[in-house]
């Protein structure tokens, strides 16, 4: 088993009264997402991935990455929500948060399209005026605007650099198959492009062309990803709530919900996790966040946020739960030393692992929390490594996905994105909105 999952923690606030009182939502939403009818049936491509992926499609990714990774010092990847995190997230928990600061002889992989600040674009400008670039533009729908326009300046930047035909050969797309505006500019214009799977929205779509070709130019195994995201498939194709820990996990969220519990805590130990944790918090807030009703997912990184959040964890509102991520097995180990003085008072640690250290961190602040009155997931993961992640993607989305039906809404729209957009859209000038802008430019006025 790769990644374990524990619930030892729960005891004082879920018993087993409340999971059988579970059972019949979560054999309901079971046989929802399995049917693949109704409002899912143009949502649930994610599901059945790991098994019937297009395997061309596959090739072709790899083939791709590796003439990328000849081709360029740097790829800028440009795409926003569940177009970036998923890559994102992949990459550094694969690698380390400080991927890029390790590339020596392949390309450094910059992230745009998320932000609107000029002064992080003029960075990303800035790091790769030297370098050879290449560029990935990912958006499902081909028309959100932060995308749009950080393409619209990468495109101009990389034709100064090499000229329009050469540019050409630089930019991949990956996008609808046949609707949106990027998929217009990507045919127009002969960029080789990636087809995002009609049936699979944003957040669920890392194992797709989406997350795949960012990532397989990181050089991992994306075989070994797909093949953990197959294992678990099958593992949690299960409807038996003793048995099946991705159900198991959607259930004791939604008891935790009911009990008050309306903050859910993804904490960490290693830097590593960092945007793993950000992919978990857009995956269950877009996914949830609905109808007044929903768990707020939040994320902490130990042992820093133990001397930031920690007090509040574990003393203030009792209104979370925590669900921890941990490694079992580090790469690298440290062995710490004694000095014959014990000058710093820490012989006491001579010939432990820094891995053992930060172990029993982890185990003191769960026991800790525990006892301060805040339930506990435990998700442990075996290490680092691809078939692991895969693993764990799977087994987050499945879950997010039980979890947000038990809830009674639906996971897999996200109707509220929007009401922001109208209104930039209306501030910013875009045609068809000129009512909207006066009523706002109103209201700004009072
Ligand atoms: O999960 C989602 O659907 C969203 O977060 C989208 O991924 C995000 O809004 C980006 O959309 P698009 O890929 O259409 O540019």
């Amino acid at each position: 088993m790769s990644i374990t999952f524990n619930i030892r923690y729960l005891k004082n606030f879920v018993n087993q009264n409340d999971f059988w009182q579970m059972e019949e939502k979560v054999k309901a939403a079971h046989k929802m997402i399995h049917s693949k009818k109704g409002i899912f049936e143009k949502n649930i491509g994610w599901l059945d991935l790991p098994v019937n992926y297009d395997r061309k499609e596959l090739e072709k990714i790899k083939t791709y990455a590796a003439k990328i990774r000849k081709m360029c010092d740097a790829l800028i990847v440009i795409g926003i929500g569940g177009s970036y995190l998923g890559a994102r997230a992949a990459i550094e928990f694969l690698n380390s948060h400080n991927y890029n600061l390790f590339q020596e002889n392949c390309p450094h992989i910059f992230f745009v399209g998320n932000s609107l600040a000029p002064s992080h674009i003029y960075e990303i400008m800035d790091l790769c005026e030297k370098k050879r670039i290449c560029i990935n533009v990912i958006s499902k729908s081909g028309t959100t605007t932060e995308p749009a326009v950080a393409f619209k300046i990468f495109k101009d930047f990389m034709e100064k650099k090499v000229g329009t035909d050469e540019a050409r050969k630089r930019i991949f797309c990956t996008t609808d198959k046949n609707k949106g505006i990027l998929r217009s500019i990507a045919d127009k214009e002969g960029y080789e492009s990636f087809v995002i799977p009609d049936d699979i929205g944003g957040r669920f779509s890392v194992l797709s062309p989406v997350g795949l070709l960012p990532i397989a130019v990181s050089g991992a195994n994306i075989d070994e990803i797909m093949l953990g995201a197959l294992e678990a498939s099958q593992k949690f194709m299960q409807c038996d709530l003793e048995k099946n820990d991705c159900y198991k996990y959607a259930a004791a969220r939604n008891i935790l919900y009911k009990k008050g519990k309306i903050i859910e805590l993804f904490s960490a130990y290693t830097p590593r996790f960092s945007m793993l944790l950000e992919w978990l918090k857009q995956l269950y807030a877009e996914s949830e966040g609905k109808e007044q009703k929903g768990i707020f997912p939040t994320s902490a990184m130990y042992s820093t946020d133990l001397h930031s959040l920690g007090q509040f964890i574990q003393e203030g509102s009792r209104i979370f739960f925590e669900t921890s991520l941990t490694i079992k097995n580090e790469e690298r180990d440290i062995t710490l030393k004694t000095d014959n003085e014990n000058s710093d008072g820490l012989n006491f640690l001579g010939g432990q692992n820094l891995s053992y250290v930060n172990k029993m961190a982890y185990e003191a602040t769960a026991l800790a929390h525990y006892d301060g009155g805040v339930p506990g997931i435990e998700i442990q993961i075996d290490r680092n490594s691809e078939k692991e992640l895969g693993e764990l993607l799977y087994f987050f989305e499945k879950s997010c996905a039980i979890s947000g039906l038990i809830l009674g809404i639906n996971p897999f729209n996200q109707p509220g994105v929007e009401a922001y957009k109208k209104n930039m859209f209306a501030l910013i000038g875009k045609p068809g909105y000129e009512d909207l802008r006066n009523d706002i430019l109103n209201r700004l006025r009072q």
